[in-house]
């Protein structure tokens, strides 16, 4: 132990409870220094969970491979234990808190026999903020420990700021008890898993798997899950939105926070380099997170957010120094890596990092492999653990206590038709029911099928902590709570032509659309009105570099009324399975969509006498 066990009452209790249920060998109270991380990291690679990347071309790197059943998050073992199964809802997994406490106790019992329990004291938001909430998480893995260094404020300056306070309570097992003289594995794991959270206990228990967020207990489960029903109780949001800055050759600052569905590239929105004509004329984004937002009411009546996080847990797969360089740049050196692929000069690879693979790798099952092979060399949620202080593009306000304020919401789902590229919804309202009804087609960050739509109200499906319904009533209060609320607008960077080719290039032109956002919080472009919000005719963006011809613009625009009757449907479905709670309001909004979209033409385009330039300016 490398300082005193510390004087908080609750957590001392807590420890000698779960040390006697979970039997560990020892207990190790993190401090969070370097050398405690490095020390970590060699046993790491001693018991093979660890390889040491080549230090030239990774400093202070190094790559896991996980069991091929342990990749993903793993939704439908996660449960909401409320203690009325209502207060969950029906997109929730519940159990009653009293058999689920009787199901893990007898999980956990003896659990981190012959492993050491580590003690993880972490600040969600920069130490000592008003907005910031700490966690203990206590964890029989090593990788968690260097893991949460990396996402999370961690060790003895936590407990400082802790003294005899409240925090939430994390309990972490990899749920495999070596008996004496047993040999570990490099990767140890459970085939039965359970991710709970006991929201009016504001506590985590999570056992039987070592992978992302099933056991970094501060980003999914306390950020965002129990993060969401505090967020409820006292009057804040706790979302799954990234937080950028954007700086315009006016000279103003405006902060959005857009929310997306799962891998649908947060990552590379949040650290969008724009393209050279908009930096040449002195546009520049800054990063204040990639993932979680918290965001409160200032003293000042404008929405504040901070990024709780301290790194990222970001998608390898698809990143590159064309489609995010600054991400390339926060995993250069003091990165952890798990399943990508080797090199066989002690890097790493992923599909999409070059335009061409190496001639020959080790694949993240430790298999030879070379291109043509026919398999994957990363799995396709491979990712890399990074300190957010190494991004370029990092927001000098980033840890200021108070947050950024601001002034606009983005939503986009993964849609390869239906959704337009952009669209500012008419008011707060209208804002919330786009964001409730957001669809996105599926993808590898969780367990399941991919390539179907599936309804991700506010991308948060996975991760609220309480009755969806209650949610969006929540959102709709906010908005009357603040007397000038953001804007609210979709997005939709993945829509398809009928040959299954991307209509639009996507990633650094993505500013295109963002200039446009700002332009609108600052009143100073126009739009057209459209059967769903207001819309950006072609005149109203920057089309410098880029050739995107009047006639794409408008297969980029264009809202069909058929495509839309299967949609407003669809709202339906998820409408009905949330019925006891949902909001009256938004039967209200429904209808006036459905009918603004039978005023309109069956086929709307900014084109033609219905439309004509110079409406609504
Ligand atoms: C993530 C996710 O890892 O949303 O951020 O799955
Ligand atoms: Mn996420």
């Amino acid at each position: 132990m490398s300082y005193e066990v510390p004087k908080n009452d609750k957590l001392l209790k807590w420890v000698e409870q779960v040390a006697s249920l979970c039997e560990p060998e020892r207990i190790h109270w993190c401090d969070g220094s370097q050398q405690e991380y490095d020390e970590l990291c060699s046993l790491l690679v001693q018991t093979g969970t660890f390889r040491k990347l080549d230090d030239q071309k990774r400093p202070n790197s190094y790559l896991a491979w996980s069991d091929p059943i342990d990749v993903a998050r793993v939704e439908d073992r996660t449960f909401i234990c409320s203690l009325a199964k209502t207060d969950a809802g029906p997109t929730n997994n519940w159990m009653h808190p009293k058999q689920m406490k009787e199901k893990l106790n007898g999980l956990f019992k003896g659990c981190m026999r012959g492993r050491t329990m580590y003690i993880i004291p972490f600040s969600m938001g920069p130490l000592g903020s008003p907005i910031a909430k700490i966690g203990v998480e206590i964890s029989d893995s090593p990788y968690v420990v260097v893991n949460m260094r990396i996402m999370t404020r961690m060790g003895s300056a936590v407990l400082d700021v802790l003294g005899n306070g409240d925090f939430i309570p994390c309990l972490h097992s990899v749920g495999m008890p070596l008996a004496p003289g047993q040999p570990d594995v490099a990767w140890p794991c459970n085939s039965e898993k359970y991710i709970v959270h006991f929201p009016e206990e504001r506590a985590i228990w999570s056992f039987g798997s070592g992978y992302g967020g099933n056991a970094l207990l501060g980003k999914k489960c306390l950020a965002l899950r129990i993060a969401s029903k505090i967020a409820k109780d006292e009057g804040w949001l706790a979302e799954h939105m990234l937080i950028l800055g954007v700086e315009s050759p006016h000279g103003e600052k405006t902060y959005v926070a857009a929310a997306f569905p799962s891998a649908c590239g947060k990552t590379n929105f949040a650290m969008l380099v724009p393209p050279p004509s908009f930096v040449e004329n002195g546009w520049k984004i800054t990063t204040i997170g990639d993932d979680i937002a918290w965001i409160k009411p200032g003293a000042d009546g404008k929405p504040y957010a901070i990024n709780p996080e301290y790194g990222y847990f970001g998608v390898a797969p698809g990143t590159n120094v064309e489609t995010n360089p600054n991400a390339m740049a926060s995993c250069a050196s003091n990165t952890i890596f798990t399943n990508v692929a080797l090199t066989p000069d002690g890097d790493v690879w992923w599909e999409g990092m070059t335009k061409e693979a190496p001639p020959a790798l080790t694949d993240w099952q430790g298999n030879a492999w070379t291109p043509g092979c026919g398999r994957p060399a990363a799995h396709p949620n491979a990712r890399f653990t990074a300190p957010a202080s190494q991004c370029p593009s990092i927001d000098p306000d980033w840890e200021n206590p108070k947050g950024v304020p601001i002034s606009a919401f983005i939503f986009g789902g993964r849609r390869k038709n239906t959704i337009p590229l952009v669209y500012q919804s008419f008011n707060w309202n209208f804002g919330v029911y786009l964001a409730a009804t957001l669809g996105s087609e599926t993808t590898a960050a969780a367990v399941g099928a991919t390539g179907n739509v599936r309804r991700d109200p506010f991308a948060m499906l996975p991760f609220c902590g309480y009755h969806m319904a209650d949610y969006f009533a929540h959102w709709l209060q906010f908005g009357r709570s603040i007397p000038r609320p953001p804007r609210i607008f979709s997005v939709n960077w993945f829509l398809k032509d009928k040959d299954g080719k991307f209509l639009w290039p996507g990633y650094g032109e993505n500013m295109r659309v963002l200039k446009w956002i700002v332009d609108r919080v600052q009143g100073r472009t126009g739009a057209v009105e459209s059967p769903l919000g207001w819309m950006p005719r072609y005149k109203d963006m920057d089309w410098t570099g880029l050739n995107v011809t009047q006639e794409q613009f408008h297969d980029l625009t264009s809202v069909d009324r058929d495509v839309w009757q299967d949609e407003i449907l669809s709202h339906e479905e998820l409408f009905v399975k949330l019925f006891d709670r949902m909001p009256k309001e938004f039967l209200h909004m429904r209808e006036l969509i459905t009918s603004s979209l039978w005023r309109s033409p069956e086929h709307w385009e900014q084109i033609g006498d219905v439309h004509p330039e110079g409406w609504n300016e």
